[in-house]
């Protein structure tokens, strides 16, 4: 198969991530987690008792600091100028400072060069709330997967608990709504379905059944 350009957008906890890291490793494809840049961004930001409203100087941390993404899709790890960070910017701190920090232009674009940067050689799956309409606007495979609020609030649930957070599926769905309306919400390319994305909803599909439409997408636009 040539070496596509498979872009997956989607709101917090409609599958991407899960689904994105199955294609990558069954194509032998390398994966991007754009959030987990935001995340980094976000991190530093935090780290460094810089304000999430300064949007000059966030940026500048943004254009200044090394992020990197190394292993393969299920050992991913984030190193933030040498550091690894992937426990860290897991953290429910990070998590709201990245959709802050998401929402300013400056960072978006220093995030966006950061991405294409990473996935030159091609062959990538690169998941986000942007790729399929700004990263990768040619992307050959682009899907928006959503689900629905409780199922969504149900899988992160799960996940910070595995990650022995302990929480509520009210505290989870709260921080849910508020993320999805900052991503939603703000001017600088909000989360949108690009017009020529294919659409599915997870709620109620098995996310290996998901993959294998996206693979059968992969497979037809590479004839093609
Ligand atoms: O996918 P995630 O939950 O790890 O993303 C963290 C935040 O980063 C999310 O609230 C919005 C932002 N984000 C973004 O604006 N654009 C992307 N392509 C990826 C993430």
């Amino acid at each position: 198969m040539d070496k596509l350009v498979i872009a997956i957008d989607g709101p917090s906890g409609s599958g991407k991530s899960t689904v994105g890291k199955a294609i990558a490793r069954r194509l032998g494809y390398l994966y991007i987690d754009s959030g987990a840049v935001y995340r980094a961004v976000g991190r530093k930001a935090l780290d460094t008792n810089t304000s999430l409203e300064d949007a000059t100087s966030v940026a500048r941390l943004a254009n200044l600091s090394s992020i990197t993404l190394e292993g393969d899709p299920d050992h991913l790890r984030v190193f933030l100028d040498g550091r690894d960070v992937s426990g860290q910017i897991r953290l429910p701190d990070a998590s709201h400072a990245s959709s802050v920090v998401a929402t300013i232009p400056e960072v978006r674009e220093a995030v966006v060069e950061k991405l294409r940067e990473m996935a030159r050689a091609g062959g990538v799956v690169m998941d986000g709330r942007d790729i399929g309409t700004k990263v990768f606007p040619d992307a050959q495979v682009k899907l928006f997967l959503d689900a629905s609020l409780d199922v969504r609030a149900r899988r992160r649930c799960e996940e910070e608990r595995e990650r022995g957070r302990d929480v509520t599926a009210d505290q989870i769905r709260e921080e849910l709504e508020a993320r999805d309306r900052r991503d939603c919400e703000r001017t600088a390319t909000p989360l949108v379905k690009a017009p020529d994305a294919v659409f599915i909803d997870t709620s109620d599909l098995p996310l290996d059944a998901v993959v294998e439409r996206a693979l059968e997408i992969a497979r037809t636009r590479s004839q093609t």
